[in-house]
């Protein structure tokens, strides 16, 4: 039997699953059903990654015990997962006793081929993204705070003796391998940065840490505890049994994907495999690198307050709609926006208007013609083999889409499909056949109308699997879904009874339509706004603030810095200055050369990455957009702002 092992990444614990945690997980089931469905033996495996710096704080910060956290927390994804219906063949957690001691494993073999040794480490630590950074790639904010190129937050220095893997030494070996494989990365822009870090050399990574002691302990050092990145990637060997069960580990090794979010590719596809080549073992056959989800335009965070739980929102539109939406409106691949009105709107129009509402009027009809039981089809005219017809070039997509993980792609080409089996129930107008008492082709009609209806709920099993199996009762069917990708048009049984229950999917009235997010959201806003306490100031604090109008007169690069840029810039009586701001995202330097801005002229000067600033722009950002406060009408350089 073909084989199909698919991963996703393991969840931190720190803090309850939100919707980007979800999405991963739906697209991965997704992925793992539609093979099952086309006869693949499948190992979908999920988990939680318990050990590290991140962890230990959360525990730290609500005061309980790490491993006591870890469990409630590990509970909760577990819980999430059946209630969004996944279907994982197996849930490891990264403080099972038996994955821990494949790491020692591992590492005693990295240990024993002389790929580690020990060193001191001196650089940049993030503990939210649990990475080290080089002094070349960390970033420098408006504060001249080192924070994290990837998210964003402050970085913790580390000098300490760790022990190191010989990184460097794969470079070679691993453009190797992706020269060979060019579809070792998908989707291709995501291969590509990865080929720009093997290109510039890699360097070796610090393996271990000995200032805290949640996590591994290194075999030949128990000092050191095994870097969590390390520890958390070989979940993928030891969760199918990795030196102790060498059956089911040769069945399922090399996965044939890891799934994961594209913030943590260089760990998937350049860090994984070096260890991989380090103990011999073979690579995964692909990472694929999906985007992130934003919500209503906002990064996902638990301090901004919109995390939103996927749990409510299955209770209010249940599993396969949640499902549908983040497939089809978020293409995969690239980041998208999760928006409840969207959904909604996907909801009333593709789920309910198109597809329900298509299968709740056949049966309908069939109710009113045929007693209910599911009529024989007749002749066959011109009309029904394109409807034949269609399906079949339907179904070749759908292969080449879900086999390339094209998911949006392939609900596309099933809608247009279902706009197909409109047309052609319109056209052939079965409430006039029923008038003038035509039942032969009334028959046809309705019965070539449910079958494709059948197969199309059969195609959307992986995505849908509640209401594909719900079409499947309510037109008493008990083929094998996997048959009908298999067999030849008419897999529909006539003879059988048909039930003609409630909608399909229920329509939301837009008119009393209330969002749940956004509920959520302004809660949390208010909550976090008297746990962290909103700090109101007085007329006579902001009066401190000298404001003035500043027009700039020469601007240019901060060489070595991607965010900023040294301006001179002249406020009337108060002369001229030099301030830094990091807009060189934004504009470039000579766009800024004679525009009027505001800037606080009474700053403490400051040095951003060795230049002095004796000032400081305002400019108003939101997500990734920026634009700098200008005034209104021309006005004199140094006009103070009350
Ligand atoms: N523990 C590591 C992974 C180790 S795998 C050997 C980790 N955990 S995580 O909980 O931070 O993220 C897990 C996955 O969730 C990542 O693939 C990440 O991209 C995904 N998502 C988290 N937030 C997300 C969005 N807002 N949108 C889409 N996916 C995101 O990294």
């Amino acid at each position: 039997m073909k084989k199909f092992y698919i991963t996703t990444p393991i969840y931190y614990v720190n803090s309850e699953p939100h919707i980007g945690s979800a999405y991963t997980t739906i697209i991965g089931d997704i992925i793992a059903r539609y093979k099952r469905l086309t006869g693949y033996d499948v190992f979908y495996l999920t988990g939680t990654d318990e050990h590290g710096q991140k962890i230990l704080q959360a525990a730290k910060e609500k005061g309980k015990d790490p491993q006591l956290l870890c469990d409630e927390l590990s509970e909760k994804f577990k819980k999430l997962w059946e209630d969004l219906n996944i279907t994982n063949d197996y849930f490891i957690r990264t403080t099972d006793p038996n994955h821990m001691k494949t790491v020692q494993l591992f590492v005693s073999k990295m240990l024993e081929n002389g790929d580690i040794y020990k060193g001191i480490y001196k650089g940049w630590y993030c503990v939210p993204c649990e990475t080290y950074w080089n002094e070349e790639e960390i970033e420098i904010d408006e504060n001249e705070k080192q924070v994290c190129p990837s998210c964003g937050r402050p970085l913790n220095f580390v000098e300490e003796e760790n022990y190191f893997f010989r990184l460097s030494k794969y470079t070679e070996p691993l453009l190797n391998h992706f020269k060979n494989n060019p579809d070792f990365v998908e989707p291709e822009f995501r291969k590509n940065e990865m080929l720009k870090i093997l290109e510039s050399g890699l360097k070796d990574l610090s393996i271990t840490r000995t200032t805290f002691n949640w996590g591994i302990l290194m075999p030949n050092d128990p000092k050191h505890v095994i870097y969590v990145w390390v520890d958390a990637l070989i979940n993928y060997i030891s969760a199918i049994g990795y030196e102790r069960d060498e059956e089911t580990f040769n069945k399922w090794w090399p996965a044939d994907v890891h799934l994961i979010g594209k913030e943590i590719n260089r760990f998937h596809s350049i860090i994984w495999p070096a260890m991989l080549m380090s103990v011999g073992l073979p690579l995964p056959k692909k990472i694929f690198a999906h985007g992130w989800l934003t919500v209503n335009g906002q990064k996902i965070s638990k301090s901004l307050g919109n995390a939103i739980d996927p749990r409510e929102f299955v209770k209010k539109y249940g599993n396969d709609v949640i499902r549908y939406y983040l497939t089809r409106d978020i293409v995969f691949g690239k980041d998208g926006d999760f928006s409840e009105e969207n959904l909604v709107q996907r909801l009333n129009s593709d789920l309910a208007n198109d597809y329900g509402n298509l299968l709740h009027r056949t049966v309908a009809m069939v109710v009113k013609n045929f007693d209910s039981i599911i009529p024989k089809p007749e002749e066959i005219l011109e009309t029904d083999k394109i409807l034949i017809e269609h399906f079949e070039n339907l179904l070749n997509k759908y292969y080449a889409y879900m086999d390339s993980f094209k998911l949006t792609y392939a609900l596309e080409e099933i809608w247009s499909y279902i706009g197909n089996i409109n047309k052609y129930f319109d056209e052939n107008k079965p409430w006039i056949l029923a008038k003038e008492g035509n039942k032969k082709r009334l028959a046809t009609v309705l019965y070539n109308t449910l079958e494709a209806i059948l197969r199309v709920a059969t195609l959307l099993m992986p995505f849908m699997p509640d209401s594909s199996n719900e079409v499947y009762k309510r037109l008493s069917q008990n083929v094998k879904p996997s048959e009908v990708f298999e067999k030849k048009w008419n897999v529909l049984k006539s003879g059988q009874k048909v039930t003609h229950g409630k909608p399909l999917f229920n329509k939301i009235d837009l008119s009393k339509f209330e969002k749940i997010a956004v509920k959520k959201e302004k809660q949390d806003l208010q909550k976090q706004n008297t746990e962290e306490g909103v700090v109101l100031i007085s007329f006579d604090e902001f009066k401190k603030i000298d404001l003035r109008v500043a027009e700039i007169l020469e601007a240019e690069k901060i060489k070595k810095s991607e965010k900023l840029i040294k301006l001179l810039i002249d406020l009337g009586e108060l002369g001229k200055r030099q301030i830094v701001a990091g807009i060189a995202k934004y504009y470039n330097p000579n766009e800024l050369i004679g525009k009027k801005i505001v800037i606080v002229a009474n700053l403490k000067p400051a040095k951003l990455m060795g230049v002095e600033s004796q000032g400081m722009l305002l400019a108003a950002k939101i997500n990734d957009k920026l634009t700098l406060l200008t005034v209104d009408n021309d006005i004199e350089p140094g006009a103070k702002i009350s």
